[in-house]
């Protein structure tokens, strides 16, 4: 278990991160102003976002997409960030994610983007992924919840194309057990796999962003906590609430950095 689902594994309420739990923030999140309100101040951008990713980071990777790749994207959620990947670059994207209830809402309203946006409940974990021969994939934030990242990193490499890539955003913070390096570019947990696999890569750093991001997600979940509760979605507060301390402390103390990895041409064969 990472750091991001350990120090959040006891806040009391139905295990944090699960299906279940996912199911319910996305069918509150997706009715909830306040939570578009809170999104639009945190991100820049209401995108019913659950990750760390603002506009600044989300442009910069809508850049590297082009128009007619096919994109698979694994914990999409409700897929409004997909959806916004998809008309910024003109790539096909299908997305991924175990809470069912999250998909229904990207499928329902996408249906008339249907050549170009798929959607599709797959538990990460369990399940076999869908398709093969793509020429990006990509994980917003949702690296975290797959287990082992070595393992996790060879069996989406294997469903891309040959000469296809991989990009992967995530944080990194330290903790005491952890050695100084661990902030470095070339020394993350993500790093250490992709040198471990012997993937070749590019990493871009967003250690800013996730800093300001988590001051302000912080600063906004209080701000916007009694119209939360006015709506009857005090349960969205809470979920905010019930990491963003932990976060604040660290971009605080300067013990979190942010990479955006663009993994390429690391000789995948391919599965099909
Ligand atoms: C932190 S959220 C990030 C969501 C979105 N990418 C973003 O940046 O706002 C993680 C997402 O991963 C999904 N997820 C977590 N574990 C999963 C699993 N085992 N299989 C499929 N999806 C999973 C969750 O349902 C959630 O939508």
């Amino acid at each position: 278990m990472n750091e991001l689902m350990s120090h959040t594994a006891d806040m009391g309420q139905a295990e944090m991160f699960s299906k279940a739990w996912y199911n319910e923030y996305f069918r509150r999140a997706a009715e909830s102003p306040t939570h578009s309100r809170f999104c639009e101040a945190v991100y820049g951008i209401n995108l019913c976002q659950h990750g760390m990713m603002d506009t600044d980071e989300m442009d910069f990777l809508a850049s590297l997409l082009k128009p007619g790749e096919k994109v698979l994207e694994i914990g999409c959620s409700n897929g409004h960030i997909t959806e916004y990947l998809h008309e910024k670059s003109g790539c096909n994207i299908l997305g991924l994610d175990y809470a069912d209830a999250a998909i229904a809402q990207a499928q329902e309203r996408t249906r008339d983007k249907a050549a170009a946006l798929n959607f599709q409940s797959v538990d990460l974990i369990h399940d076999e992924l869908p398709g093969c021969d793509y020429d990006v994939i990509l994980a917003i934030d949702s690296i975290y919840f797959m287990g082992d990242y070595n393992r996790t990193l060879a069996k989406l490499n294997a469903r891309l194309r040959p000469g296809g890539r991989m990009i992967i955003a995530a944080f990194q913070a330290k903790e005491e057990h952890d050695s100084d390096t661990i902030l470095l570019a070339g020394h993350t947990r993500v790093d250490q796999a992709l040198q471990t696999l012997s993937y070749r890569y590019v990493q871009h750093d967003f250690t800013p962003n996730i800093r300001n991001h988590w001051i302000k997600n912080y600063e906004f979940s209080r701000k916007l906590q009694s119209d939360f509760a006015a709506e009857g979605n005090a349960f969205l507060c809470e979920a905010r609430m019930a990491e963003n301390g932990w976060f604040k402390d660290h971009a605080e103390r300067g013990t979190l950095v942010r990479f955006l990895y663009v993994i390429e041409d690391n000789a995948n064969i391919g599965l099909c």
